[in-house]
């Protein structure tokens, strides 16, 4: 079966080709982004495999459906940039990677905090530099702080754990509370209680209708004081201008971000040489209390790895079935 694979990147080649190795697929890379100019190059394809700065809208899923396409594989658990309604129109089946290693993102969600909260990264030039003045470095212990966690799945349920581990009281708001949770203690409260009570609020929720701009000017209005924020689920999950507002102000007093909503046109490419095109995003850029990375909560050996064991599961299950192991459906 053909498989056509865009965004591909070198680690996606290594990792998927070895987990496809003695299975009768035939994986073609394509280091383009899917959108509606590049969707042709799937031509002859059964099925295409996508991640999460790719196009899948109603005009991409048009093509490829007629294409003949009949199957896309995510390589993510997020599947907000699918227009499922134009999937279940044209009969095409969509698969994603529900869960693959939640402590990478959990992780990297507390390298962001303990970068922003000690400030490594402001450290690391200055003792390069010979400079051993410690002005400006100033943290805070995470003992004793009240965290707050919007979102507590997979990966917000790991984050849980580790925040305990440093002995932080945990708030937690979701609509689904977590008997894993409730057993080490987080306790589940209203949001406003969460944004009015927590020193670190941190996002995992999903991006949904309900959590498109959950983080708008009336949410930061409601936080503590010099709050700081973490987002290492979806970029629009957060209003980015509010935000900045919000740091102008003081009442953000630290900002951690590993997505961004309009992420599909800077993220994942080396803009270095050039300039970046988005004015929102270079002014969060000139906050001393601002730390970004570019989608990389996923980016570890253990997680690249399950993401394509769980890809090529989803494949050849379709090949031999029809059905996809995971499929993503609209719901009802
Ligand atoms: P999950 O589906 O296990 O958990 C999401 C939780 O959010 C659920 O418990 C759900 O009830 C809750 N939720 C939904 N709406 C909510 C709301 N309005 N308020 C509070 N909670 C709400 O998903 P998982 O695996 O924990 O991933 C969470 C998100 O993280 C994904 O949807 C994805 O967008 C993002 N993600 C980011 C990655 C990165 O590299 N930065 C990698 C993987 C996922």
């Amino acid at each position: 079966m053909r498989v056509d694979v865009f965004s591909t990147k070198p680690h996606d080649v290594v990792f998927l080709q070895d987990a496809a190795q003695g299975k009768a697929l035939n994986l073609q890379f394509h280091e383009a982004r899917l959108n509606p100019d590049t969707a042709r190059l799937a031509q002859g394809a059964q099925a295409i495999c996508a991640f999460v700065n790719d196009d899948l809208g109603r005009d991409v899923i048009a093509a490829l459906s007629a294409m003949g396409v009949q199957l896309i594989a995510l390589r993510s658990a997020g599947f907000n940039h699918v227009d499922l309604r134009a999937a279940r129109d044209t009969g095409l089946i969509v698969a994603r990677v529900p869960a693959y290693s939640p402590h990478s993102v959990a992780e990297h969600t507390i390298a962001l905090i303990l970068t922003l909260n000690r400030k490594t990264h402001r450290a690391f030039n200055r003792v390069r530099e010979g400079n051993f003045a410690l002005d400006g470095l100033m943290g805070f212990d995470m003992h004793g702080k009240v965290a707050g966690i919007v979102g507590t799945g997979l990966i917000g349920t790991v984050l849980a754990r580790i925040l305990s581990g440093f002995g932080c009281e945990i708030l937690a708001s979701d609509p689904y509370p977590s008997a894993e949770c409730e057993a080490m203690g987080v306790h589940y409260v209203e949001m406003d209680e969460l944004l009015g009570r927590a020193d670190i609020i941190t996002l995992q929720c999903p991006l949904t209708p309900g959590t498109h701009h959950l983080i708008d000017d009336s949410a930061i209005a409601r936080m503590k004081p010099g709050v700081m924020l973490v987002n290492t689920s979806r970029g629009a999950v957060i209003d980015t201008r509010a935000v900045i507002r919000g740091l102008k102000s003081g009442q953000i007093g630290a900002l951690g971000l590993d997505v961004y909503e309009e992420e599909a046109d800077l993220f994942f490419e080396d803009l270095s040489q050039s300039y970046i095109p988005d004015d929102v995003f270079a002014r969060l850029l000139t906050f001393p209390n601002v730390l970004i990375t570019g989608h990389q909560g996923f980016f570890t050996r253990e997680a690249l790895r399950a993401i394509a064991a769980t890809t090529i599961a989803n494949l050849t299950q379709f090949q031999r079935t029809g059905a996809a192991l995971h499929p993503v459906s609209l719901p009802d």
